[in-house]
């Protein structure tokens, strides 16, 4: 369950009534009115606590403090923000996030966030009161649905989540609106990244995708016999070992305008709701995480449900291939040659290259079909990436450089990181097969990342296009400030302020 966000009018530093109050502190650990009178108030606690101990105001530090009788909370959390200067809104969202578990473990059920002016503060304070909620939001997210057992003081106690600003109630509250549509598709996608694959396969995650039809998304799927005889045939050989019925979605939401004519910006996903692998079968360890193998097309669905539900004005079609990797009786072989939708050929040397032959079909149909202004493709495509990058940024791959720019400067804005890899020629000749156009793994093990890319460029005929490799992102074992551990929705944010800060 998610925990309830609200704004409050802060009169003369009154704080708002809350089990846990919290305080921001600077480096220079002066106290903000608010601490002052609580520190009045409680015999000069505040002081006290500040006075000695590892506590100095830096960011990402919390230090939390029993009340005495006879002042209202039970708690006082300190919430280190550091230097004035460096508050931005991403620094904000962190600090906000970081709060959430400590009231947790104070076992309260609501929090009171004390935002008061500091010198040297560049955001304006409703925009920072917004953020912070927004950060308290996304950490609150949990997973829980499978339990059946645990206790109320198993569970995280947090439920109400108050951000006391002056004068600025109303503006606080509207700019987190929007944040709260964004989170909105966050927290889809990270429940549908987090679904097992018996309960998320093509044909249930298809359905899931025809909820965002109440937002005003044009929802189309196209079934095996739809994409036989357009001849989607290496989409379809991925999942022909399957007894779920490979599926490609294609979502479409116009902000400018039901009829506008305007060219689409578009996003797609690889949506393998399981990887075994297939006849190239994985090893038994950790094959688990092969649940979220769908990862990109849950971003691609999350970011649909943000863009509409917060009414983007823009056009943008979404497009996920949706598909199991099964070793059955019917499964697609280590050798065989198949024939995708663009016409050209692929010799499937390992069957457990599957995403970029699901990409292959989709990219080609999206740029076929929609003739977007570019494409951007995301994919849990290779484990070489967590090798080069580990688990903290993206691989970035893009025949165009405007746009690669655009994604490295929205991901350090965002915190949601990408790193650029390059490609070319060297790395295209790998993928030559000696029996067919291509083949889909590279002729040495080296540089798979990019022999990954590689493929999948041959299927964008040269629209400006982007992708993003996100094995390393898509997924946390460690909790975040504002992700906590398991599928952390990693691209959603990114992909939303992108279209927001070049596409609007
Ligand atoms: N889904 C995997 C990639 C992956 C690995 C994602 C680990 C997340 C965590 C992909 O389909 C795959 O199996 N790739 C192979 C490619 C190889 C056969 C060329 C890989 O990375 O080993
Ligand atoms: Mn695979
Ligand atoms: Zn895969």
């Amino acid at each position: 369950m998610l925990i309830k966000i609200q704004f409050a009018e802060l009169a003369k530093a009154a704080a708002p009534e809350a089990g846990v109050l919290i305080l921001p502190v600077g480096a220079d650990k002066k106290l903000s009115p608010a601490a002052e009178t609580l520190d009045k108030q409680s015999g000069g606690l505040i002081k006290k606590a500040l006075g000695g101990g590892k506590f100095s105001g830096k960011r990402g530090q919390y230090l939390s403090l029993g009340l005495p009788a006879g002042t209202k909370a039970d708690r006082v959390l300190l919430a280190g923000f550091g230097d004035a200067k460096s508050l931005d809104a991403q620094a904000w969202e962190k600090i906000g996030g970081g709060c959430v578990p400590h009231v947790n473990s104070a076992g309260a059920k609501s929090a009171g966030f004390v935002l008061e002016a500091v010198k040297g503060m560049t955001l304006a304070l409703p925009e920072a009161a917004a953020r912070i909620a927004h950060g308290a939001h996304l950490r609150s997210y949990h997973f829980d649905k499978y339990f059946t057992k645990k206790t109320a003081d198993e569970k995280p106690t947090l439920q109400s989540f108050t951000v006391a600003l002056a004068g600025a109630k109303a503006l606080a509250q509207k700019s987190y609106d929007k944040l709260e549509k964004l989170a909105q598709g966050v927290i889809f996608t990270r429940d549908l990244v987090s679904e097992p694959a018996n309960i998320i396969n093509p044909e249930t995650l298809a359905e899931k995708c025809k909820t965002l039809t109440s937002l005003g998304v044009d929802v189309e799927i196209l079934g095996e016999a739809e994409m036989y005889a357009l001849g989607f045939g290496a989409l379809l050989g991925v999942g022909q070992g399957s007894s779920a019925e490979s599926q490609l979605v294609v979502m479409r939401y116009n902000g400018l305008g039901k009829a506008s004519k305007t060219a689409p910006i578009a996003f797609v996903g690889k949506g393998v709701t399981f990887d075994t692998g297939g006849i190239s079968i994985k090893p038994a360890n950790g094959m688990e995480e092969m649940k979220w193998d769908m990862g990109g097309a849950g971003v691609v669905i999350g970011l649909m449900k943000a863009l509409a539900g917060r009414k983007a004005k823009v056009n943008v079609v979404g497009v996920v291939g949706l598909v199991e990797n099964m070793p059955g009786g019917n499964a697609q072989r280590p050798g065989d040659v198949v024939t995708s939708y663009s016409g050209q050929t692929i010799e499937v040397l390992n069957t457990d290259a599957e995403g970029r032959l699901v990409l292959a079909d989709a990219l080609w149909y999206t740029q076929k079909l929609y003739k977007p202004k570019f494409i951007i493709d995301l994919a849990t495509l290779t484990g070489a990436i967590i090798v080069a990058l580990g688990t903290s940024r993206a691989g970035l791959f893009s025949n165009n450089d405007k746009l690669a720019e655009q994604l490295f400067k929205t991901g350090a804005k965002v915190g949601e990181e990408v790193w650029r890899l390059p490609m070319g020629e060297v790395y295209d000749k790998q993928i030559n097969s000696d029996i067919a156009d291509m083949q889909n793994i590279g002729k040495e093990r080296e540089a798979g990342s990019i022999t990954a890319a590689q493929f999948l460029q041959r299927f964008v005929n040269n629209v400006p296009w982007a992708h993003l490799d996100i094995a390393g992102v898509a997924w946390s074992k460690k909790d975040d400030a504002i992700t906590p551990k398991g599928g952390t929705g990693y691209g959603v944010r990114l992909l939303n302020q992108l279209v927001a800060d070049y596409y609007e």
